[in-house]
């Protein structure tokens, strides 16, 4: 089969078409004929070489895809073979064809493409159990999501403002934040120009938010809990201006905050299925009858992914970017 590997760490060049075998579905596995893969800043972190995948996955990149089943391991009775599927996967996206555990494969929901199917698993996953599990999110709370526009803040605006919360984001442009609000945040605040800290208190007469996703880290760190209301939750996915911080731990104590965060990779595949199932019975639904949509900003074929990274990186984008076979 054709696939993308990464031929050593570096710049999106580094990505080359190649040739591999089809994988053998193991047991508890099915194979899926990818017609679609999503692109995610985590891939562009393994490119680099800092983000190695964890042992037994693939070294190929790609964390979800959608595709039709078309062969199925010892001891799988479900999904059918023929049927349409999306999955999380903890590498070998960027391929024709993938094993992928039965738990952590969804149905396409109704009215949804390969494209936009294929754009669901990674962020879909990830913000559920951070927004909810880690998070402890509850209707009539609010929420400042960070990133407001990629990938993974586009979905959690979406699934914070649908499960009733109020949401603030931040964006880099003022495009990008007519986009945050156009999905569900009710303020979305350009970051180079404005100080977030000072905006979502005055927006919520000076109590602060209940939760914060932070992709950022490093300096956001002690805004971020000033940014908290009394018992506020951070969660932390991603430590993109540092890993290292200083807290004032003052805040932590006068306010009852948590400091929290998760990586959803080297989970198992018992707990995947969990976020799967969660998602299955709260969220697919919602996709279905269209009050959630993944947005795509750009396509590229599957021999394009190095285009694919560039654009990811660039932060040009608007949504997700999708490869397809
Ligand atoms: N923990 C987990 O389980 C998990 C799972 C998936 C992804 N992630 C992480 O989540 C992050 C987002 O992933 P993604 O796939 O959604 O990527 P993405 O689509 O590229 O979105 C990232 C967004 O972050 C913003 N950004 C970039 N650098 C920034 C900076 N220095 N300060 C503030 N904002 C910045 C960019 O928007 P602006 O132009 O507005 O700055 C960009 O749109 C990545 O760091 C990824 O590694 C974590």
């Amino acid at each position: 089969m054709k696939a993308i590997e990464i031929t050593e760490p570096g710049g999106p060049g580094m990505l080359r078409p190649c040739t591999r075998p089809v994988p053998e579905p193991g047991a508890g596995e099915v194979l899926v004929r990818v017609a679609a893969a999503g692109v995610n800043f985590p891939d562009v972190a393994q490119r680099r070489g800092n983000y190695p995948p964890p042992p037994g996955a693939s070294d190929l990149p790609g964390l979800e895809l959608a595709g039709v089943v078309v062969a199925r391991g010892p001891g799988v009775a479900a999904p059918a073979l023929g049927e349409a599927v999306c999955a999380l996967v903890s590498g070998g996206g960027y391929a024709e064809y993938c094993s992928v555990p039965v738990p952590q494969c969804l149905p396409v929901p109704d009215g949804l493409d390969m494209v936009e199917a294929a754009a669901l698993p990674e962020t879909f996953f990830t913000v559920w159990t951070n927004l909810f599990d880690g998070g402890r999110l509850r209707a009539g709370e609010t929420v400042l999501v960070h990133g407001g526009s990629g990938g993974i803040g586009s979905t959690a605006i979406q699934i914070a403002h649908a499960f009733g919360a109020r949401v603030f984001a931040t964006a880099r442009t003022a495009e990008k934040c007519a986009f945050c609000e156009q999905i569900g945040a009710e303020r979305a605040i350009a970051y180079r120009d404005e100080d977030f800290v000072a905006v979502v208190r005055e927006l919520t007469e000076k109590r602060g938010v209940d939760l914060i996703l932070d992709m950022v880290g490093g300096a956001y760190l002690a805004r971020n809990l000033r940014a908290l209301a009394v018992e506020g939750r951070l969660v932390q996915i991603a430590v993109m201006e540092g890993a290292e911080a200083a807290i004032p731990l003052g805040l932590v104590m006068v306010k009852r905050l948590t400091l929290t965060g998760s990586t959803l990779r080297p989970r198992t595949v018992a707990q995947k299925g969990a976020i799967a199932e969660a998602l299955r019975e709260r969220v697919w639904p919602l996709l279905a009858d269209g009050r959630l949509r993944p947005v795509v900003h750009a396509t590229f074929g599957l021999d394009e992914a190095a285009e694919a990274h560039a654009l990811m990186e660039s932060s040009a984008h608007i949504g997700k970017i999708v490869l397809t076979n």
